[in-house]
Parts: structure tokens; C-alpha cells; sequence
């Protein structure tokens, strides 16, 4: 239909494809949700829901339940549980959880994140854990009223905005924010995080959508990476710490929209089977944030340049990192502290989108995938 496409085209604005616009969007779907917690002044449990104090008080463990993107930020999230918490917290693939003999307990919180808020695994998973007796129960999701947040007693909601795009992008990056939020919250109601730390994490929170846009500015830079990227058939994504599931979640959006066989792994384990296959045809993406990491990435490198694999380091602006045969840097924008895997979802998705582009795929419904998956 003519009227479709002229609607369409009026969405888009300058952008050629929704994922790019939704990459673009994200200074704002961040600012957005964090809005609440800003106005508070504080990392509170009413940000959750008004149950949200007595479910939250005395939280022992988190079990975080999700699929897809939504898993890896589920993977982000369990560095920070536990470093500003102190409690154990548990990942888990939803498909995998609702098939297994669980051991919960009742002092566990139950996090489900879905954007969609009906991938049905996840929705399963959840009436699994409620089944077992586990009753504190928290989703994030993106789409007011839909079935996962409606079967949770607690629920933050992102504020990104409808998603369009198949791979997900500012879905991921304001989930992480309501994930952070969750982390200090239960930090607080643990005494683990005081006044002046809260007020500190408040403030890089503030500055966050500033450095997502820095990162955004990278644009240019990274489409000319993409463009030697694109007649690759495969790709090696490295990161550490928060930084390792940044590293999953650019190998997933490589292959979802530009059909490259990618795999993340975490840079220490780079020695234990993937260097095997490093050679001039395979590419390695390190996100590497700070020189601490780069000080052991560089002793990779040495292997990676012997086999003739060229480097990709998105390296930050204090680090003193600079390029060499093969081994190509962008400057990220400078440190942010625990919030740095936000800032650095950006330059992934950005490199899978220009990479896509080049190899002319079908950016925003690639083949074989849906938006949401709600069957099993
Ligand atoms: C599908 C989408 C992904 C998404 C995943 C989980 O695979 O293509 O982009 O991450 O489902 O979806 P959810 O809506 O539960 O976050």
C-alpha cells in the first residue's frame, strides 16, 4: 500500500532502516527511563511497584530468567547484583530453567526480562518458579500490559518506546538501565550501598545518555570498519567483566542482521579453543575499555597477529592504546564507570547494522527471525 509506505518513510525520518533509527534513539529511550529514578533522588523500591519494599526487604538471591538479548542483559545484571548487593544472582536461558528440576527458595527474587513481555518461554519459566512456591516475582519489560508483567508482582518498566527492528537495541539498553536501578535498589536495602555512593551512581546515571551519544558520534568510524568487515564469513567478539556479555551481544547482532557466523567469548578464554581458529579470514573484536584489561589483551594480541588476524579494539579515551599492523582502535568515549557495557552496546550494534548494510541483507526482518517469539 502507498499509504504504508509513505507511513513508514514519515517514521523513519533520515533513517534508512528502523534498527538505525532505534540505534539513534537511544540518548532518549535512556533518559526516558531513568527519569523516575532521577526525579526520586534515589535508588528506591517504589520504582518497582508499590509491593515493591516488603517483596524487596529480604531478598536473599536473584534468579534472573530471559531469552535472546534479554539474556545478555540478564548477564550484565549479575555483576552488578553482586558487586552492589552482595547476593548471589543466577542467569539462566528460560527455555532451559522451565525444562529442569529447579531448587528455589522462597527468599529468591524471580527477575524475568522481555521486551516483548509474551515470548513464551520466558512467560513459562515464570509460571514454573510461581508453581514451585517462589512468590517474589519482578519483570522488565518494554510493552505496557502484556502478559509477563501482568503475571509479576513487581514491575519497571523501560521507556523505550515501540521497537520496530527485529534485533534489539534500545530494548537491551534501557533493560540494562532498570537492571542497574534493581542493583543499586537492592544495595540499598542491604546497607551495602551508603548515601554518597547512591548519589554518585545517581550522577554517572545522569550523565549516561551524554556518552551513549558520544559513542553514537563513532558512527562514521565504524561504518569504514564495516565495510572490511563485510566480505567476512566469520568473526571472534573478546570482552571481560561487564564488557563480556557486550561481546556476546555483538556477536548476536552480527549474525542475526548480516547473517556472519559470530561467536562472543570471554578474552581470558581465548587461548581454550577459539585461537585455534584465528587466521587471516577471521576477525577479532575486543571491547576493551580500560588499560587494566588492555594490559592482559595485549599478550592476545601477539597471538592473534601471528596467525594473521586482524584486531578490532574499541578501547576508551584514557586508554594509551594505539594502533598497529592489524590491529585497528576506536576510541570509545571516556570511562563511565560500572555503566560502561551500556556505552559500549552502542559501537556493536552500530558495527553489525554498517556490516548488514555492505552486505545488503534485510536489515529490519532478517530471514528466519521474528520479533517476538511467541511458540515454542
Ligand atoms: C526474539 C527477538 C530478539 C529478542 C528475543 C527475546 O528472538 O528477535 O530481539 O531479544 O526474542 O525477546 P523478548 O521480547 O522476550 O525480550
Amino acid at each position: 500500500h502507498v499509504s504504508d509506505v509513505s507511513l513508514a518513510a514519515l517514521e523513519l525520518g533520515p533513517y534508512r532502516h528502523f534498527m538505525q533509527k532505534e540505534i539513534h534513539e537511544q540518548p532518549r529511550a535512556i533518559s526516558d527511563t531513568a527519569e523516575g529514578i532521577l526525579d526520586a533522588g534515589d535508588f528506591v523500591p517504589s520504582l518497582f511497584g508499590d509491593e515493591a519494599e516488603a517483596v524487596l526487604a529480604d531478598v536473599a538471591s536473584v534468579q534472573i530468567l530471559a531469552c535472546g538479548t534479554s539474556y545478555y542483559a540478564g548477564l550484565t545484571a549479575r555483576y552488578w547484583i553482586e558487586a552492589l548487593a552482595g547476593i548471589p544472582c543466577a542467569v539462566e536461558i528460560a527455555s532451559e530453567y522451565r525444562y529442569r528440576k529447579v531448587v528455589g527458595h522462597p527468599q529468591q527474587l524471580i527477575v524475568t526480562i522481555s521486551q516483548s513481555g509474551e515470548t513464551l518461554d520466558t512467560m513459562e519459566a515464570l509460571k514454573y518458579a510461581k508453581a514451585q512456591g517462589q512468590d517474589k516475582t519482578l519483570s522488565i519489560c518494554n510493552v505496557p500490559e502484556s502478559a509477563i508483567p501482568r503475571a509479576s508482582r513487581l514491575v519497571f518498566y523501560t521507556r523505550a518506546g515501540a521497537e520496530i527492528g527485529v534485533a534489539s537495541t534500545k530494548a537491551f539498553t534501557t533493560q540494562l538501565v532498570a537492571l542497574f536501578a534493581l542493583a543499586v535498589t537492592l544495595g540499598r536495602l542491604r546497607g551495602q550501598v551508603d548515601d554518597a555512593h547512591a548519589a554518585a551512581l545517581l550522577d554517572d546515571l545522569c550523565h549516561l545518555p551524554g556518552s551513549v551519544q558520544h559513542a553514537l558520534n563513532l558512527e562514521p568510524q565504524i561504518a569504514a570498519w564495516a565495510s572490511a568487515f563485510a566480505p567476512y564469513q566469520h568473526a571472534l567478539f573478546l570482552g571481560r567483566g561487564t564488557h563480556y556479555p557486550i561481546a556476546l551481544e555483538g556477536a548476536l547482532k552480527l549474525k542475526e542482521i548480516s547473517y556472519i557466523h559470530a561467536e562472543g567469548y570471554p578474552a581470558g578464554e581465548l587461548k581454550h579453543g577459539p585461537l585455534a581458529l584465528v587466521d587471516a579470514q577471521m576477525p577479532v573484536v575486543v571491547i576493551a575499555p580500560n588499560d587494566a584489561l588492555l594490559e592482559k589483551v595485549k599478550s592476545n594480541i601477539q597471538e592473534v597477529r601471528a596467525r594473521g588476524g586482524q584486531m578490532y579494539v574499541f578501547a576508551d579515551a584514557d586508554s594509551s592504546f594505539t594502533e598497529s599492523e592489524g590491529v585497528h582502535v576506536i576510541r570509545t568515549p571516556r570511562h563511565v564507570g560500572l555503566l560502561s557495557p551500556i556505552v559500549h552496546a552502542i559501537p556493536v550494534q552500530l558495527l553489525a547494522y554498517h556490516t548488514a548494510l555492505a552486505r545488503g541483507t534485510d536489515v529490519d526482518k532478517p530471514r528466519n527471525l521474528a520479533k517476538a517469539v511467541t511458540v515454542e
